[in-house]
């Protein structure tokens, strides 16, 4: 922990905008007096913006005018200026073609507003699983001081008498309901039940995932994660972020001396801990490729090998994060870690402390909820990295989501092409599919869909369902939602729109898994994969014009974070020009 605090008062980037007697310093403080503030609040004091991903079509979103207002009480108690700033808020349940095709997007124009506007600090009011990722990395390339506060998971839900988690439970009752096992009627009495409250999905999802990955990196306040959405307490750390970030900028205190390796290195090994999402991987990857950290798809096995998965919570466990909250949340988690030596205790937070100072005395009130070690419900969590001729550049899979008996496994693959094909023929009786078989779906990566959808995980044959098969190996470019489950390798790189080998999967191939040695190889010869990869054509059309042209020339592969080539590393937050 070698940051030293600036010295203060110094000027700071906002003065350019407000300080002095020019045309142009008149010009910026007059309109900004239109809304009414005093003189004295252009003395040079911190300027904060609050970027606020608030919108009625991002619903797990939907509270988050109430926080700001709890964030702005903060900043001004501190003697900051807070501004609150609308920014793009990227729905999980609402874009399309899916959310991922615009996190980089959220990221640009993020970065751009934080850049071009009279702004020395931020916080990021976020919560649903892209808008995390996409303002972190904003905040990463801009390297301004930054605090995160996250909207908090929803309550439980409750249907018949059982609790339900988002997401995961729609897959099941989903599955339930092909499988003859539950009534449509009931399916749609269960929707208004598992989402009943504001907030992120309540399982150990991607908004959660991301929210503890926020807190790993030393980026909220300790605590931060779990508190639920319509908790008191929620708003309290969101005032308390207020007042922290005006001290933050005083200090200096940048993402770039917070997000190091190290701390990138405890995420990891967090991400392990929770069961946290398959997501996490493309996001971090991205995040620490705009600090300018060179971050691996091996730094996530080597880290995530040896670690325990101790959150009993769906989808790898049992309960939601109420129960985590409660029995002491993420701290407890990585008092844990710490204690196994598996945590980088000296990396200093938001708070201006380490890591180690802000957990070292929790506790934890639930043991079945944060398990011990020795309880844990795998020792081997983390994300495993497969790689092979099917994988050259390596694979992901969730062993605490996926069967055990799956890990090691030789089957004859069933391929679809694309999510098309894979809708038309899934639910055809006449499908020749057991459930020894690999099922294969191609075409669903970064630049192919495009955008990389949430439909790895895709849904089993209902035929198999209705003899009680609830699972079997699925492979594809693709990505999975954090709530989802099963034996699925996911992120297949190069994936198949770039002609990668899982592009030249053919039906009847075999494909052995081998998760324990970390391997993915398709069952033919060398000479067989390089002929058929020389026949290879591109299946899909480009886009020509729009957002949709400049995602699929610029997106990179997953096993690199799936960002844009133009947008790596910090570009910082000086302006190039300066127009007034
Ligand atoms: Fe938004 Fe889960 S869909 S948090």
């Amino acid at each position: 922990m070698a940051f030293k605090p600036a010295v203060w008062p110094r000027k700071l980037r906002s003065t350019k905008w407000y300080s002095g007697t020019s045309r142009d310093s008149i010009y910026h403080r007059g309109w900004l007096k239109n809304q009414g503030y005093p003189d004295d609040l252009f003395d040079g004091r911190p300027v904060i913006g609050i970027l606020n991903t608030w919108s009625d079509l991002t619903p797990c979103n939907g509270h988050l005018r109430e926080l700001a207002e709890k964030v702005k009480a903060g900043v001004w108690e501190s003697g900051g200026f807070p501004v609150e700033v609308p920014v793009f808020s990227v729905s999980e349940n609402t874009f399309r073609p899916t959310a991922m095709m615009f996190r980089n997007l959220a990221a640009l124009s993020i970065e751009e507003q934080i850049r071009g506007q009279p702004i020395d600090g931020t916080v990021l009011l976020v919560g649903c699983d892209k808008t995390t990722p996409s303002l972190l990395m904003a905040a990463a390339s801009t390297d301004l001081p930054t605090i995160v506060v996250t909207g908090g998971p929803m309550l439980n839900g409750w249907f018949q008498g059982k609790a339900v988690g988002a997401g995961t439970h729609l897959w099941q009752f989903s599955e339930l309901v092909k499988a003859g096992k539950m009534t449509q009627e009931a399916f749609l009495k269960a929707e208004s039940a598992v989402t009943r409250s504001s907030g992120t999905c309540n399982t150990m999802g991607t908004s959660s995932t991301m929210a503890s990955m926020a807190e790993a990196l030393g980026m909220a306040l300790s605590g931060n994660a779990a508190i639920p959405a319509v908790d008191s307490r929620r708003r309290t750390i969101a005032q308390l972020s207020g007042r922290r970030i005006v001290q933050m900028v005083k200090d200096d205190l940048k993402p770039s001396d917070i997000m190091t390796r190290s701390a990138f290195e405890n995420a990891i090994r967090t991400n392990g801990a929770i069961g946290g999402s398959t997501n996490a991987v493309i996001h971090l990857l991205a995040l620490a490729g705009r600090v300018g950290i060179d971050l691996t798809l091996d730094d996530w096995d080597r880290c995530g090998r040896d670690v325990a998965t101790i959150v009993n919570l769906l989808p790898s466990g049992q309960y939601l994060m109420e129960e985590f909250y409660y029995a002491g949340g993420l701290p407890v988690v990585l008092k844990s870690l710490g204690k196994a030596g598996l945590l980088h205790r000296d990396e200093i937070t938001a708070s201006g402390s380490s890591i180690w100072n802000e957990v070292k005395d929790v506790i934890n009130y639930n043991p079945d909820v944060i398990l011990s070690i020795e309880k844990a419900i795998t020792q081997q969590g983390g994300i495993a990295v497969v790689k092979g001729n099917l994988a050259p550049q390596g694979a992901i899979i969730k062993p605490s989501a996926a069967s055990k008996k799956l890990l090691t496994h030789r089957g004859r693959a069933v391929v679809f092409e694309d999510i098309d094909d894979y809708k038309r023929r899934i639910n055809d009786d006449a499908l020749d599919i057991d459930k020894n078989c690999v099922m294969v779906l191609k075409n669903c990566g970064p630049k192919g869909y495009p955008g990389m959808p949430e439909v790895g995980n895709m849904g089993l044959p209902p035929k198999l369902l209705q003899q009680g098969i609830t699972d079997m190996v699925r492979i594809s470019d693709a990505r999975m939602s954090g709530t989802a489950y099963g034996t699925v390798v996911l992120h297949t790189a190069p994936e198949a729109a770039t002609g990668g080998p899982i592009a030249v999967v053919r039906n009847g191939d075999m494909i052995e898994l081998d998760v324990p040695n970390r391997r993915l190889q398709l069952d033919i010869s060398d000479t067989e994969l390089a002929t058929r990869l020389v026949q290879w054509q591109p299946q899909h059309e480009h886009a020509l014009s729009g957002y949709a042209w400049l995602h699929q020339q610029h997106v990179q592969g997953a096993d690199t974070g799936a960002d844009f080539d133009f947008l790596n590393g910090c570009r910082g937050a000086a302006v190039a020009r300066d127009s007034h």
